[in-house]
């Protein structure tokens, strides 16, 4: 059986990476549906060695789609999602705009894949935020094992997430840098080009910033567990692809780190580096790969029951596009 797919944001980042990854996961796609808006729609974009053409949003007729991926910004999801789901297309949707709301699952397949049977409540499924997948991919089986208490973790996110405006801003800030020019920020709070910048999306009344609230509440949603204490910090660098993490755990008893390694060797979606001086990075292994790396597993010399973890993942692909594709794959397997 085959599936007509809808990629909403077809010209972007995320979309681009989703309609190679239908490709190279041979998808059983039976007509692909480029989607965005005015601006793009004429143009075409690659499937299978054929040109198909990218059309408007806003003249599709969506009872002709099955599958409807979406990431074109939360504002195009919350207008087209509805229609798209009222029409009998199931969507799952890369943008934050339904994550939170009880009835629309949250899923990471390799964490709760169960969670995929709630989309009959409205048709939709929210795929979550980058740094929630990574980081719970590496923590759901050491939870399942030893049970964790509390996660503090600092994120080092590349440019990327921001979409692709943001990747041309790091260039463009380089090449300005590079020749003495005045530096332009449009995208970015301040300078992203030799700079780290400890805010990502809007600050919350808390002092956190939306970005790590999403950590928070996606950990708690996804893992069904609201008594995991989550401390986030994230930062974005200037790096071009994959996002990175350093994880402390509390966990719930004294654990070496040869056991936590045992456990994450068998993780499904994750890679372990067991080597101490042998470890992941963004460049070396956060794009165009499906796993989630972790290496420097170690124990916390200040805390009897802490464990520490660096974890690197591609964030356009698991972080986004395949994880996305990984839901639609259990979505036809036990549903559809
Ligand atoms: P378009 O090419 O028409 O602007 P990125 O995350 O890399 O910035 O990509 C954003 C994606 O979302 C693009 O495919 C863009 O299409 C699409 N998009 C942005 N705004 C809209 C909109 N109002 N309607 C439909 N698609 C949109």
């Amino acid at each position: 059986q085959k599936y007509n797919v809808a990629i909403l944001g077809a010209t972007g980042l995320v979309g681009q990476n989703l309609i190679e990854i239908l490709e190279q996961r041979n998808f059983p796609v039976g007509e692909l549906f480029p989607l965005a808006s005015s601006r793009s729609a004429g143009s075409t974009i690659k499937f299978k060695g054929q040109d198909v053409e990218v059309l408007n949003v806003d003249e599709f007729d969506w009872s002709t789609a099955q599958i409807g991926l979406f990431s074109a910004g939360g504002d195009v999801s919350a207008k087209y999602a509805p229609v798209a789901a009222e029409a009998g297309c199931v969507v799952i949707d890369n943008t934050s705009h339904f994550r939170y709301e009880p009835d629309i699952p949250l899923v990471i397949p390799e964490v709760n894949p169960h969670a995929v049977a709630d989309y009959r409540n409205r048709n939709i499924i929210a795929n979550p935020n980058c740094s929630t997948i990574q980081m719970l991919v590496a923590l759901k089986p050491i939870h399942d094992a030893y049970g964790i208490d509390r996660i503090n973790v600092c994120t080092y996110q590349s440019v990327s997430g921001a979409g692709k405006s943001a990747v041309d801003e790091l260039v463009g800030q380089t090449a300005q840098l590079m020749n003495g020019r005045p530096v332009e920020s449009k995208v970015f709070p301040m300078q992203m080009a030799f700079n780290v910048i400890p805010q990502i999306d809007v600050f919350q009344d808390n002092g956190y910033t939306k970005e790590e609230m999403k950590m928070v509440w996606e950990t708690h949603k996804i893992l069904g567990d609201e008594s995991i204490g989550v401390n986030p910090t994230a930062v974005r660098v200037p790096v071009f692809y994959g996002h990175a993490e350093a994880i402390h755990l509390e966990l719930r008893q004294p654990v070496s780190a040869d056991d936590v390694k045992n456990v994450l060797e068998q993780a499904p979606g994750v890679t372990l580096m067991p080597d101490s001086t042998d470890y992941p990075t963004q460049v070396t292994h956060g794009s165009g790969q499906d796993s989630t790396f972790v290496g420097r597993v170690r124990e916390d010399i200040s805390h009897a029951n802490g464990i520490n973890l660096w974890v690197v993942a591609d964030n356009i692909r698991k972080g986004a596009a395949t994880n996305s594709i990984q839901i639609a794959e259990v979505l036809i397997a036990d549903y559809l």
